[in-house]
């Protein structure tokens, strides 16, 4: 049984908003993977199956998610998220958004990749690119100069992007109690969707895309195909 992230192969290299930079293959700086994509696109549900790899394997990981991770970045999602807050101004909605990650990166996810963990993040600054650059239209060059701030100048290793097309995302969704996010109109959530496209074309070295309609175990072996080199063979 494997147990420690194999540091063997080099990582990709991670060529995200701001700077690039090759990271040596020696080093125990952990691996830091996010998943992206609209709502419904089944995040939650790849992370979860991914940990049960993780947990069986013995490799240590942490799963943490934004808005939110730490208690601070908690109380400032419940915030952003409450549907009753509708007057939140685009601009108060970035910042807050900033604001959760620097607590959430500097509390939790530096620390853990710090100690050579796997950290999984639901949703990370690729989401603010998305949500606050494209769907509500916010300055990119200002977005860049915030997330190098409040992320410290570390990019995510590997972003998986769950794509699929917003109504089908929405309609998984319709049951629960919408947050303020969720209860956007249709043409948010396609700017959302096309915007992330668009990242994943400018930023392939640490992209994988993957068809969100399909069946989750098929993405889930998607997933674990992509990160053997990592984690090893399913049943190792
Ligand atoms: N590949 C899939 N095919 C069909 N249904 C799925 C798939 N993946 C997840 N689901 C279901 O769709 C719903 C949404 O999935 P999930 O909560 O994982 O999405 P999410 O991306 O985390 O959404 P949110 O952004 O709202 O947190 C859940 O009921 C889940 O069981
Ligand atoms: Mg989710």
């Amino acid at each position: 049984m494997m147990n420690t992230i194999n540091m063997t192969q080099s990582f990709k290299k991670s060529a995200s908003h701001g700077e690039s930079y090759h990271r040596e293959s020696s080093l125990p700086h952990g691996l830091f993977i996010t998943f992206e994509g609209i709502e419904g696109s089944g995040k939650t549900t790849q992370i979860q199956m991914l940990e049960e790899v993780l947990k069986k394997k013995g490799i240590p990981y942490i799963t943490t998610r934004e808005p939110g991770g730490t208690k601070i970045a908690e109380a400032i999602r419940h915030i952003l998220l409450n549907p009753d807050l509708k007057e939140m101004r685009p601009e108060t909605e970035l910042l807050l958004y900033c604001a959760s990650r620097a607590q959430h990166t500097a509390e939790l996810i530096l620390p853990a990749l710090a100690e050579g963990k796997i950290v999984l993040c639901d949703r990370y600054f690729d989401s603010t690119y998305a949500y606050q650059g494209a769907a509500r239209d916010l300055d990119e060059e200002l977005i860049n100069v915030l997330t190098k701030f409040s992320t410290y100048g570390r990019n995510p290793d590997l972003t998986f992007l769950l794509d699929l097309p917003v109504e089908i995302g929405l309609a998984r969704i319709k049951n629960r109690n919408l947050d303020r996010l969720e209860q956007e109109t249709i043409s948010f959530h396609e700017k959302v969707r096309e915007q992330y496209l668009s990242i994943a074309r400018k930023y392939h070295s640490r992209y994988i895309v993957l068809k969100g309609e399909s069946q989750p175990e098929e993405i889930h072996r998607q997933i674990l195909a992509s990160l053997h080199t990592y984690i090893g063979e399913q049943n190792d």
